[in-house]
């Protein structure tokens, strides 16, 4: 059994970790220190060294991006933190801020040292109210005690920290529209490239990162690489926070080194609700194709997860037992889609306005059989052909669904409705 490797919610049961007195306990801004000891492309070498990949979604690996930035361009630097957190079943980045707002303050100070940058945002997603009071009370606190600011622990170096609530629009976490909604635009992504490395905010070389990449960084930095790549696989190094949701006897955050399996975190988890067995599953949010049981020893690392078909993504383990119907349980996925869709581009826009109508009347029991390959049409017109990943991730559900429950769409047409009692589900009940 892959023991669990808790570093970033370690501490999460002390009830004032939140508070910069509490964090401190625990041996926080300790790694700042050090940090600012060091010199700034030593920092960046070592995050490269630790093999820290993006933990939004993308696993893009977080040293390499750094070091993207133009050496010889004289714009200021940014930092931006993607704190945007919406993915369906990702429950992580909230968590981690309300529990330990510090650590992701520790992360922003030494991250912007390493990349010359004397001005971070972070940009939050704006319903989660109670995240926003409590950063902005740790940002006056750092600042009250001079871990932001002027001359911070008196290294000569200054840093600036805005935290920007945004207004609830999911495409705002798609990191060029969420630089146009801080820019004050409607949020939409722009063209890549240029990355936003070497255009970004304002124009400026930027580097934008998750809130748990940023917030691993001191615990690198504090413990050092060998001990970071200690965990996890070869590519897919260090700790993760898996989210499970849905039908599973204690849902929570597990972190754990990337590489451990469904299987073991569902032992972790109380296994799949009493009484019933898991029918599917999402490896990393609803942007990723849907598993089935036959993937519980599938390890979650970026590549295993990836040769097993689908993507890692946010860890965001969402378990559906056999109460839940396939169909039904996608199409409440394509609403979202169709809702949060930007509209920039016309696959996008339209095929998920036209996928939920389809899911729709298969539910209802006035689908055809023709329906089944018009899904997997508009899905061919998405994938790929969509100007952001929100067509892929949109796309993802519905081909994966149909790919290993085919029968169950097929029923849903002969049978003239929905087969499932949907009382009995208590995720779509
Ligand atoms: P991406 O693969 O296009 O980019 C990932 C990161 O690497 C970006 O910061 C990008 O700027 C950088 N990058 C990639 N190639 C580069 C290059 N050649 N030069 C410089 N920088 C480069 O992926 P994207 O579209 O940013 O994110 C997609 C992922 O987001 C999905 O896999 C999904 O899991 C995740 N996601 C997460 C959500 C959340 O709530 N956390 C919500 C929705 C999606
Ligand atoms: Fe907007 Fe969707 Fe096109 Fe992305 S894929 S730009 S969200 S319409």
């Amino acid at each position: 059994m892959t023991p669990l490797t808790p570093v970033l919610s370690r501490d999460w049961d002390r009830t004032d970790l939140y508070t910069l007195d509490g964090y401190r306990a625990t041996g926080g801004y300790e790694a700042l220190r050090t940090a600012l000891g060091m010199e700034p492309d030593t920092l960046v070498g070592m995050v490269k060294a630790s093999g820290l990949r993006g933990r939004g979604g993308a696993g893009f690996p977080t040293g390499m991006k750094w070091g993207f930035l133009p050496k010889d361009n004289p714009k200021p630097r940014y930092l931006v933190v993607n704190a945007d957190e919406s993915e369906p079943g990702t429950c992580k980045d909230i968590p981690l801020m309300l529990a330990n707002p510090h650590v992701l303050l520790e992360g922003v100070a030494i991250s912007s040292y390493a990349i010359k940058s004397n001005l971070a945002f972070i940009y939050v997603r704006g319903e989660v109210l109670h995240v926003i009071r409590r950063l902005r009370q740790a940002v006056a606190d750092a600042y009250a005690a001079g871990l932001l600011g002027k001359n911070i622990l008196g290294s000569g170096f200054d840093l600036d920290v805005v935290v920007h609530a945004g207004a609830g629009a999911y495409i705002c976490g798609e990191e060029t529209a969420l630089l146009d909604s801080l820019e004050g635009y409607r949020g939409q992504p722009r063209l890549k490239p240029p990355f936003p490395a070497v255009a970004g905010l304002y124009a400026s070389p930027t580097v934008v990162n998750n809130v748990e990449s940023i917030a691993s960084v001191p615990s690198i930095v504090a413990n050092g690489v060998e001990w970071f790549t200690a965990m996890g696989t070869e590519k897919s190094a260090g700790f993760g926070l898996f989210s499970l949701s849905g039908h599973v006897a204690r849902p929570g955050q597990f972190e754990a080194p990337l590489g451990i399996t469904l299987r073991e975190l569902l032992d972790m988890a109380g296994g799949v609700r009493a009484g019933h067995e898991l029918k599917f599953w999402t490896p990393g949010g609803s942007s990723t194709p849907i598993f089935t049981a036959e993937h519980l020893d599938t390890p979650l690392d970026f590549e295993s997860v990836g040769a097993a078909g689908s993507m890692l993504g946010t860890r965001a383990l969402q378990i559906f037992d056999d109460t839940t119907c396939v169909v039904r349980a996608t199409g409440r996925w394509i609403a979202f889609y169709a809702h949060e869709s930007c509209g920039k581009c016309t696959p996008c826009r339209e095929g998920n306005f036209w996928m939920e109508q389809v899911l729709d009347r298969l539910e209802r029991g006035d689908g055809t059989e023709a329906d089944l390959e018009k899904l997997l049409d508009i899905c061919d017109n998405l994938l790929g052909r969509s100007f952001c990943a929100l067509g892929d991730g949109a796309a993802s559900p519905v081909m994966s669904s149909i790919k290993y429950f085919r029968q169950e769409y097929v029923d849903h047409v002969e049978q003239g409705g929905c087969p499932f009692d949907h009382a009995k589900s208590t995720v779509w009940g």
